[in-house]
């Protein structure tokens, strides 16, 4: 044998790997040149449960045509046991099972004779790499094909790798170079920005596979041939007018015993929701490019696709842990006794999109750990307009129009524990590629979402196929539709980052694991937020904390005025209700309810309570006046009337034409006094509120005493006949538009709402100080015929 470093035998002799090239099956397979595959981290997890066999396969499926093949195992670990528990992965190899057992027999021979164990630790070890693989393609006169790269790896060994890969172990010229990456491709936004670019100064894009093995899940693979297959039946229905819901579900029964240390950095929506489910959620989204193999066009469809996705907020998603997972953390983490982790293990998160197509359609992604069964679906259902006056059995006769119409890409796991298609009889018998899948015979009495398999179209794969195998196999073909981008990845965290900071220190609702969860996850859609449909069980969430019966409402005085006092949250569902009260009362009394509202951020999370709780709301007789802008224009986020149409507007249904926003927007202009924006408003007002008098005014202080936009040592709107003024601000944006205090005090109420730590010291202040608006504006507020009352949390009160 000639001398060629470290080629190993299954019996342990060292040989020659270049020996057994010679036992391929035909001199034509080499003809195209040769393929080395090296694996990083060939003894980890993922390599001994999906790699190695999907690399195995990948040999199964090439070894009689095109190239030839060698694969390289590598990992830190010294050679001797390097190669040893390499080997005993490779021994457990198995054969697929449309494969004939001898053929079988032979090639997981010689795959073992082609595979070889590296330890590729320092430069010198991939450099000696480099001279192995040149040295055997010279001896064995092989033209070079190319290289695959598989990093099965954790992420923070990426950069040395990439450094060796790139400056010792690149192929020559005409012969490719491909690198797999598995993720977390970064925390959030900012570290996934850093990665790549770190990347991009390594490898060149095309170079880069980027795994998310979703994407070779067959059901998942097939959403978007799927959509074009079926255009003709699809193009019509596919939108927000035919569409009720989507549902994007990754159920695990597994806890993250094991793996605490990745899991407490992640958690569920990092691990799952950012990449798999955001994936299935874009193919479903996205507007259908002209041709859907073309990975160019498929990716500027999805990065649409990203930006009508409307941003997330806290509300968007309700948060779980495993009631287990604290201990597994501090046990494997060697964590204080005290220390509690906000990781979530369960969320449902609610998106919207707000392209014309889908615009008011919900998707939900769910995902957990610990959860009652393992099932992933894709589950879209129709809207159904029909009603079907017969009696049950009548109605199940047949493809009545009356049942459910849901088009579901099942991924796996669950009831029929295969990857599958259906789609519900009443819609339409869907084209599948006869050459890949076929309609399928299950037990007839096996149900989906409520439904018999008989209601439905079924089809599964001609051929299981493991997701690693079919991502493997893309790699080698160089197909990178099935792969994630830098910008699709970094479009992903731009739309999770902002989520995902605002759940970082919430306590998400511990629940106890399994189908002891019974209703504790169930969460339901409320005012374009979700919330657990089921209130918070105290005693196992916190065992200490204070029950709610513990919450007071003082009523006292405040400045000769009633004040209401309460924790923040108490306080906002007091106040929400008391308008409740005040706009019912109105609207009995007059027909209709002036309301005028304040910007700032204290409103908001009454906004959110009135939207969400307060269904008896007469919001059709209500009009809404603002009681100051900002000089932005309306849809700028920093606009009063933004905030106020994101919190309140969008979910309650007060006519159009009972909405009054400033005219802070005028001939293309902000706030030009010659433009008599005020003017414009203060006509308004007398023309529909009798006597300029508001039904109810909603006031806030700031820590500098002013109130609406009315500002200390500032002449204007604190008297005079200007009912409506320009004012300054001395924070920005300065210009603001406000109601005057005489125009605030013809109200028949004001409410006055202070919230948090940071108003202490004026709601101190202002409680001894007299009647002087010059200095503090808010001082100035007193109606003369009407009810002032002042709702201040504890927080602003009590310090
Ligand atoms: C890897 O490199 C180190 C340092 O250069 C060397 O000591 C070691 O023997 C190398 N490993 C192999 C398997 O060549
Ligand atoms: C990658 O290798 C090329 C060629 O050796 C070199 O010019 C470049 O600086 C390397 N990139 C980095 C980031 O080291
Ligand atoms: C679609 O794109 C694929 C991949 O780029 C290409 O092979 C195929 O020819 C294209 N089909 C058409 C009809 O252009
Ligand atoms: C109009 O408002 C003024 C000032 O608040 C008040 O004195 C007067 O009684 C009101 N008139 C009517 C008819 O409500
Ligand atoms: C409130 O007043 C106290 C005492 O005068 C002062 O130390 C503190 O910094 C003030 N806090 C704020 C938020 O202004």
């Amino acid at each position: 044998p000639r001398a060629c470093g470290t080629g190993w035998h299954p019996g342990g002799t060292a040989v020659c790997a270049v020996l057994f090239l010679g036992a391929l099956p035909s001199p034509a397979a080499t003809s195209q040149g040769h393929v080395s595959v090296i694996l990083l981290g060939a003894t980890g997890d993922l390599a001994r449960k999906y790699l190695w066999q999907g690399l195995f396969q990948l040999y199964l499926d090439h070894a009689s045509g095109g190239h030839s093949f060698t694969f390289h195992g590598a990992a830190l670990t010294a050679p001797e046991r390097g190669q040893r528990l390499m080997f005993d992965v490779l021994k457990k190899l198995s054969c697929p099972p449309d494969e004939p057992p001898d053929r079988c027999a032979v090639l997981k021979d010689q795959f073992l004779r082609l595979s070889q164990y590296h330890q590729l630790n320092t430069a010198e070890n991939y450099t000696a790499l480099n001279t192995e693989i040149e040295m055997l393609l010279r001896q064995e006169g092989l033209k070079e094909a190319g290289r695959i790269f598989y990093f099965s790896v954790p992420p923070f060994a990426y950069t040395d790798i990439a450094r060796h890969i790139n400056s010792s172990c690149r192929p020559p010229p005409g012969a490719w170079l491909r690198v797999v990456l598995e993720k977390p491709f970064g925390h959030d936004l900012e570290s996934a920005r850093e990665l790549a670019a770190e990347l991009a100064g390594f490898f060149r894009e095309e170079e880069m596979y980027r795994v998310d093995h979703y994407l070779g899940k067959q059901a998942i693979a097939h959403i978007l041939p799927f959509r074009d297959q079926n255009r003709q039946f699809l193009d019509p229905i596919w939108n927000r007018h035919h569409v009720e819901r989507v549902e994007i579900v990754l159920k695990e029964t597994v806890d993250a015993k094991g793996r605490t240390s990745f899991y407490e950095q992640y958690g569920v929506i990092r691990d799952v929701l950012q990449n798999h489910l955001t994936e299935a959620l874009l193919f479903l989204t996205m507007e259908l490019p002209g041709n859907v193999s073309s990975a160019g066009e498929v990716l500027q469809r999805k990065l649409q696709g990203f930006q009508s996705l409307r941003g997330l907020g806290k509300g968007s998603a309700v948060l779980g842990q495993y009631a287990a997972y604290g201990g597994q953390v501090r046990e494997e983490l060697q964590r204080a006794q005290g220390y509690v982790s906000t990781t979530p293990t369960f969320a449902g998160v609610l998106i919207h999109s707000d392209s014309l197509r889908w615009e008011g359609v919900p998707f939900l992604l769910t995902s957990g750990k610990a959860l009652d069964e393992r099932v992933g679906y894709v589950r879209v259902l129709f809207k159904n307009r029909a009603y079907c006056p017969q009696s049950g059995t009548l109605r199940d006769a047949g493809s009545s129009q009356c049942k459910a119409k849901q088009i579901i890409f099942y991924i796996g796991h669950g009831a029929l524990n295969t990857p599958a298609v259906l789609v519900s009889r009443n819609l339409f018998k869907p084209v599948m590629p006869a050459s890949s899948w076929k309609e399928a015979a299950f037990q007839p009495e096996l149900h989906v979402f409520g439904q018999p398999l008989s209601d439905y179209y079924v089809y599964s794969p001609m051929r299981e196929r493991d997701a690693y195998s079919v991502l493997i196999s893309s790699i080698y073909h160089g197909r990178k539709d099935f792969f994630i981008t830098t910008e699709n990845l970094l479009a992903s965290w731009e739309f999770w980052t902002p989520l995902l900071d605002s759940i970082s220190h919430q306590s998400p609702r511990l629940y106890p694991g399994g189908v002891e969860n019974q209703h504790l996850l169930d969460f339901e859609m409320v005012g374009g937020e979700l919330a657990f449909a089921l209130a918070e069980p105290i005693e196992l969430l916190q065992p200490k904390a204070p029950t709610p019966s513990d919450y007071k409402t003082i009523q006292a005085k405040y400045r000769q005025s009633p004040l209401v006092s309460a924790w923040a949250e108490e306080l906002v569902s007091q106040l929400a209700s008391d308008m409740e009260r005040a706009a019912s009362s109105a609207v009995a009394r007059a027909g209709h309810f002036h309301l005028a509202l304040s910007g700032g951020s204290s409103p908001v999370v009454l906004f959110q309570q009135l939207a969400r709780h307060h269904y008896a709301f007469p919001w059709r007789y209500t009009h809404i006046w603002l009681v100051d802008e900002r000089c932005v224009p309306l849809a700028d986020p920093e606009s009063n009337f933004f905030s106020l149409h994101d919190h309140l507007l969008q979910s309650v249904r007060v006519p159009y034409f009972n909405i009054h926003p400033m005219p802070v927007h005028l001939n293309q202009r902000l706030c030009v006094e010659e433009d008599r924006g005020t003017e414009l408003y203060a006509k308004e007002i007398a023309a529909l509120v009798a006597n300029a008098s508001f039904d109810l005014v909603l006031l806030g202080m700031g820590a500098d005493g002013h109130t609406a936009s009315l500002f200390p040592h500032s002449e204007n709107g604190l008297e005079g006949a200007q009912t409506v003024v320009l004012t300054e601000s001395p924070v920005k944006p300065h210009q603001r538009m406000s109601l005057s205090l005489p125009l605030i005090n013809r109200a028949r109420k004001v409410f006055v709402l202070v919230l948090g730590k940071g108003k202490h010291n004026i709601t101190s202040l202002i409680s001894r100080v007299g009647h002087e608006p010059r200095k503090w504006p808010i001082s100035g507020v007193s109606p003369s015929s009407g009810r002032l009352v002042w709702y201040v949390d504890y927080e602003a009160l009590l310090g």
